[in-house]
């Protein structure tokens, strides 16, 4: 309605491409029998006898798994070799015929979707609506990454004096290399891979040690879709790899998605040789994500979105709220209503088709937050009970005095809540924007001229009014922060392609 600021949709961006359908999770029905298969999918990698230390409620992987899955240095320094090589021919082809191969891959990643959401739920931990929204994301990802590329890649003509030709084009770099996270072992994986390929890169990709098996499962998919076997190289295993990789000066650009510890440990590994290169570092981070909330706000609705944006995915999600405000006034009645929806909420499995939220992902995880959560104590206001076998993190909301009081980010399902004071709105958002984190933030309210101020002050890649937090989607909520949460580009948005490819213009006297 009339919180809406007039702007028309661009027809270049939205053009010719369409989101995911997937399936239908809220038929119950079909979540079900979706639940049946996922849990039935086979995951026992071959030769390894144990993935999980305890399979039935993992407590961090098993040594020899992590041991098995890990590429020699020689051969990380080989990938890039074999990449490189294979890099002039990939760039050579039109933008068509490699965005071609992406939408093929997309609609494999769908046909497929059953197995890569078994192994999202088995390796990754995450529930079956998070493992539907992986694959779905993925294959959009695929989608407008090669749509994007048809838009952006072919040469266009600049002006000039008569006799004089002048053109620019976009090409690729060389060869790029990715770093992923656990937390979207898919989406984020297939995302940033994706663009560099349409782009005309050569890729070797590292995922996280936690998700080996995924990505291995997705790079092998893509080769059977025509993507070339040396276009797209896999090199697995933990921060050791990953830092052999950034060492090889041969790589033309990194794409990386993690914390904001290894982004500045990579960004000065980039710029220590003398002899190399200034190459593009694009890197997704972390935040402290806030949501304000109102006296005119919902409280049902308020409820419902801290539920998912706090929750969801047990709280391991970038994007998710860390730092609820509520104006002063309205706090006491926000908190007895969170308090009763988080008395609802269902901790169980990944793959129980009932369960809100799950495990986290490993034990070192499940240390950190639970020691962290213990030393608060005092300031809790709300817990729930979780079951005793696992590494389930009780949902908690800790109250801080002051929004200064929470400063690094807590990457689980811990909420912290503070006030503030009617009138304050502008005084609020710059005191969030303070701690140069930069990737969500909520508001709640039914006032226009406080979404405005938010619009206007809030120093966000993605704000999100009315609504939750989390889950943006590609092409219509490009993603990424500012500050300590990234560098840009946003991925899923029109500006992403660009910062992989050289820019190359040409003149000529004619
Ligand atoms: P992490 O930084 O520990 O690891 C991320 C990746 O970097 C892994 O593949 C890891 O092996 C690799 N790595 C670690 N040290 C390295 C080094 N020195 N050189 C090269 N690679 C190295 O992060 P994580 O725990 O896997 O993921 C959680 C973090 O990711 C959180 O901070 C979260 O906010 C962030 N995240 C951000 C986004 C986003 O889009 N902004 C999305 C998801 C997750
Ligand atoms: N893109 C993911 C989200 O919005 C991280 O939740």
């Amino acid at each position: 309605g009339s919180m809406l600021p007039q702007i028309p949709l661009p027809i270049d961006i939205m053009g010719e491409w369409k989101n995911s359908q997937g399936i239908d999770l809220n038929d119950r029905d079909t979540l079900l029998d979706t639940a049946r298969k996922v849990n039935a999918v086979d995951f026992q990698p071959e030769g390894i006898d144990s993935v999980h230390e305890d399979p039935h409620h993992p407590s961090g992987r098993s040594r020899a798994f992590i041991e098995a899955t890990r590429t020699s240095n020689d051969d990380v320094h080989g990938a890039i070799t074999a990449a490189q090589a294979a890099y002039p021919e990939w760039d050579l082809r039109p933008v068509e015929e490699r965005a071609g191969l992406l939408e093929k891959f997309a609609d494999v990643l769908e046909e497929n979707r059953i197995e890569l959401m078994g192994l999202v739920v088995k390796e990754a931990f995450r529930s079956i609506p998070d493992a539907l929204s992986e694959v779905r994301e993925a294959a959009d990802f695929c989608r407008y990454y090669a749509h994007r590329a048809r838009v952006d890649m072919p040469s266009i003509r600049l002006p000039g004096p008569t006799g004089e030709y002048n053109a620019m084009k976009l090409e690729g770099r060389g060869t790029f290399a990715t770093v992923s996270p656990w937390n979207f072992p898919l989406a984020i994986f297939v995302g940033q891979n994706a663009a560099a390929l349409v782009t005309g890169n050569t890729v070797v990709a590292k995922p996280a040690p936690q998700t080996p098996m995924i990505a291995r499962r997705i790079v092998e998919l893509a080769h059977q879709c025509g993507i070339p076997h040396d276009a797209w190289k896999l090199v697995t295993g933990g921060a050791d790899v990953g830092a052999e990789l950034m060492s090889d000066t041969r790589i033309a650009g990194v794409a990386f998605t993690g914390s904001i510890a290894t982004a500045k440990r990579i960004a000065s590994t980039l710029l220590v040789d003398e002899e190399r290169p200034i190459i593009p570092f694009i890197a997704e981070t972390g935040g402290i994500n806030a949501m304000i909330v109102d006296s005119t706000a919902l409280p049902e609705q308020v409820a419902a979105d801290v539920m998912t944006s706090a929750f969801r995915s047990a709280g391991q999600r970038c994007s998710a709220l860390r730092m609820l405000i509520l104006q002063e006034d309205v706090a006491d009645e926000m908190l007895a209503m969170l308090s009763g929806a988080m008395d609802m909420l269902y901790l169980g499995d990944p793959g129980d088709p009932a369960t809100d939220v799950g495990p986290v992902i490993d034990r070192d995880a499940y240390d950190k937050l639970m020691s962290y959560r213990e030393t608060m104590r005092p300031r809790w206001i709300k817990t729930v009970e979780a079951p005793e076998e696992g590494l389930f993190v009780p949902p908690t909301m800790i109250s801080i005095d002051e929004i200064e009081d929470l400063n690094r980010e807590w990457f689980g399902p811990l909420v912290h809540v503070t006030t503030f004071k009617a009138g304050k709105l502008k005084e609020t958002v710059q005191r969030v924007n303070a701690k140069r984190y930069g990737l969500t933030m909520g508001l709640h309210s039914r006032i226009q001229k406080s979404a405005d101020i938010m619009q206007t002050w809030a120093r966000v890649g993605n704000l999100y009014v009315n609504r939750s937090q989390i889950g943006a989607v590609v092409g219509s909520q490009p993603f990424g922060g500012e500050g300590l949460s990234g560098t840009g580009p946003k991925a899923g948005g029109p500006h992403y392609l660009p910062r992989f490819c050289a820019e190359r213009a040409v003149s000529i006297d004619t």
